[in-house]
Formats: structure tokens, sequence, C-alpha cells
């Protein structure tokens, strides 16, 4: 089988901030070679995510930090997290019209090689998207991992595969692990509205906490307080000050800030932090596109109020994707939690949907929709 792919890349390394002109459509005839075990999967739900800006840098620390971040070349296919479905297998156990999940492509239909983890999907009562997005295609490496354990080359596609976007697994790990929430704690989150943010938010509001977040926007501030049930939330973009703001929001401190965004909004957290704070250091988007943006915490502050500052990437949690995926299906089958979804259409949009995470266009997890299931 032969199929006509078209597909994103870059026209040239990307430093500061992006835009649609750095990108460019290219289309390809695909065919898995006889024999071969590949697959080729139709496209339907691709992720977009902040971290990929790093990848097309000419040069950032991340490119050799861990595989999912390495460099991505001029020209070169883009890997992105996604769903799809299989039209051609050279597996046993994929069939056509399988729904997958794992590590596809920008583009309508991805050849994936013998050894790159690809697992069904069997989402009856949660929308396919959500295998992108909240869902991520974690809960499909579980049993993977497990059975593979000592497969140096699978546990290699692992790690390559589950570093990459889904928002589910970071806020989780990095609310409950890092953060270490205790009821009644007093919880600030920026880029709130986001596909992380947004998540962390409402596992602190089951936790018990008190929950403030800041966005860019009216519209994501009452949603927050709205939709998400945030107890407060406020537009950063209108605070000359952002020490007072915080302050004003936590007359009593901080306990537990998760930084999506770094620079002056991480000095300003930290500033209005309690004794034994807990900072995840989740991203840093706005130092992304701005390489003379940088963080300075006061010191101080954070050996005299002994505040501990993690990263944190959710490659190294995959041993709480279990608790995660249950938890969290079941209180988004119960309604107790939403998942924010922002999709645009087509592949065409995929350079917009990018660039629109640095402008703050999305309300939710940005996916592209590229492909239908049926058809
Ligand atoms: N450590 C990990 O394993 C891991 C995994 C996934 C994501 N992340 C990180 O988590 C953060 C959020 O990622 P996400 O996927 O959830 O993206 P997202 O929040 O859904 O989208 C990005 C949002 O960031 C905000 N933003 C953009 N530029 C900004 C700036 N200069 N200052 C302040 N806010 C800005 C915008 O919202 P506003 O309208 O509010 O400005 C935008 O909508 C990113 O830093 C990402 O790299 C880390």
């Amino acid at each position: 089988m032969e199929v006509v792919n078209k597909y994103v890349s870059l026209k040239h390394h990307v430093d500061g901030y992006p835009s649609e002109s750095d990108f460019e459509l290219a289309t390809t005839p695909l065919q898995p070679a006889p024999g071969s075990g590949e697959v080729i999967v139709k496209n339907l739900f691709l992720s977009v995510d902040p971290y990929q800006l790093n990848r097309m840098k000419r040069y950032s620390s991340s490119h050799t930090a861990i595989t999912a971040a390495s460099k991505i070349e001029p020209g070169q296919r883009i890997d992105a997290c996604g769903v799809g479905k299989v039209v051609a297998s050279g597996r046993a156990e994929l069939e056509e019209g399988d729904v997958v999940a794992g590590l596809l492509g920008w583009e309508q239909y991805t050849v994936v090689r013998p050894g790159t983890v690809l697992m069904k999907v069997d989402a009856k009562d949660l929308p396919i998207s959500y295998y992108a997005s909240v869902l991520g295609e974690y809960s499909l490496h579980l049993h993977q991992i497990k059975e593979h354990k000592k497969d140096a080359q699978i546990d290699a596609m692992i790690f390559l595969t589950t570093a990459t976007g889904p928002s589910g697994l970071t806020a989780f790990a990095g609310f409950y692990d890092v953060c270490k929430p205790k009821k009644g704690e007093k919880v600030f989150i920026s880029a709130a509205s986001g596909s992380v943010g947004s998540l962390v938010g409402q596992y602190a509001k089951l936790s018990g906490c008190y929950v403030v977040g800041c966005a860019g926007s009216k519209q994501k501030v009452d949603l927050l307080k709205g939709k998400l049930g945030f107890d407060d939330a406020f537009n950063y973009k209108e605070e000359a000050d952002l020490k007072s703001a915080l302050r004003r929001y936590f007359p009593e401190g901080i306990d537990i800030y998760f930084d999506n965004v770094g620079a002056a909004m991480l000095e300003a957290a930290v500033a209005n932090m309690n004794s034994f704070g807990r900072v995840a250091v989740c991203g840093a988007i706005s130092e992304y596109t701005n390489a003379g943006e940088r963080a300075a915490p006061d010191l101080i502050d954070i050996i005299y109020k002994r505040i501990t500052l993690r990263g944190l990437l959710s490659v190294d949690y995959l041993h709480l994707h279990e608790q995660f995926s249950a938890a969290t299906s079941d209180h988004l089958r119960r309604g107790r939690m939403i998942a924010l979804e922002d999709v645009s259409v087509g592949i065409e949009s995929v350079p917009t949907a990018f660039v629109g995470l640095f402008r703050g266009d999305n309300v939710g997890k940005k996916l592209v929709r590229v492909g239908e299931l049926e058809g």
C-alpha cells in the first residue's frame, strides 16, 4: 500500500519566538518495505508541545539531556506524540483499522519502524483524543515496561516516546510527588489554563488545597474561576508588579508553586513562599523564546525559608503511571475533572497551532486533528 504523506518540517533552526514562516509543508509517498515489520498509521490527533521549540534551536543544553529532547534539523520530519489508525501493518499484533497511540509525527501518515512502541487504544468510554492529551500514551506503555524490563531496545523506545508531550502524568507526578500537597495548603500555578496547569489546579482542588492560577487573558481567568473551580485567578499581563500581586492573592504566603513559565514569575513566587515551601519546576516557557530571560530567585529566601525547588521530567515517573491513569480516568468519567482540549484542524494548521502556544492562543491541551477515524 502506498500513501501520499504531507508533513511539516523546519526551514531553519529557530532561536527566539517561532513564526509560521519557520516551517514548510512537504509531500512524499510512503510505502512499507515488504516483510519489514513496518506499520503505516494514518494520524488522527497530534500533540503540539512547547518543549519542541527547544529542539528546534541551534543550541540548547536540553538537546543532549534526554533522547526525546534531541535537536531537530531543518527538513527533517518532526516526531510528536499522537493517536492514529493503522492502515497497513507488518506486525502480527496489529491489524488494519486498529486505533493506536505512540510517537507519530507532524504529518498525515507515519511509518512506524519495528521496535517502536505502538499501543492499541481501547477508548470506549473516553474520547480517543485524550490519548494524545490528558492520558497521553503512558497508559499504553506500562505493560510493555513490565514485560520488557530487560530489553534495552524497548526501554530506549519507551524512554523516547514517553518523554514527549502528554500532560497528565506530568501534572500528576509533579503535583503529588514533587509538591507533596497537604489539605488546606496554598497553591499557585502559572500558565494555569494550559494543558499541564489546568490539570494541576484540578488535582489541587481535589486534594483540598486553596488554589490560585494566573493566565494571560480575562477569558482564561474566568474559565479558571468558573469551569475549573479555582479559588481565584488573575491575568498576569495586567500586573505591573508580580511580587505585590502575589502578596495580594496570598496574604498568608504560598506553600506550593507549580512553575510552568520561569523568569520573573518564579522570582515573584519564591519571594512569597512560606517556610518549607515546594516549587515544582515543570517548564520555563517564558525563557524558551528569550535566551536573555533567566530567573534569579532570591537565594537568601530559598535558604532561610528552606524552600525546595525541584525540576521534573515526566519520564522519571512511569512507576506512578498505573495510579495516575486509574485515578485520572475515574475523575474524568465521574465529571470530577475536565480535560480541556483546544483542537485545530488539518496538517496545514500545525505551524499556527505551535506558534500559538507562545502567544497564549490555546486554552487547554493543544492538539491538531489531521485525519478522521472513519474513512
Ligand atoms: N517537565 C515535563 O515533563 C513537562 C511536560 C510537559 C510540559 N512541560 C512544560 O510545562 C509548561 C506548560 O506546558 P503545556 O504543554 O501545558 O503548555 P500550555 O500551558 O498548554 O501552553 C502554553 C501556555 O503558556 C503560556 N505562555 C506562553 N508564553 C508565555 C510567557 N512568555 N510567559 C508566561 N506564560 C506564557 C500561554 O498561556 P497564557 O495565556 O497564560 O500566557 C500558553 O497558552 C511548558 O513550560 C512546558 O515546557 C514540562
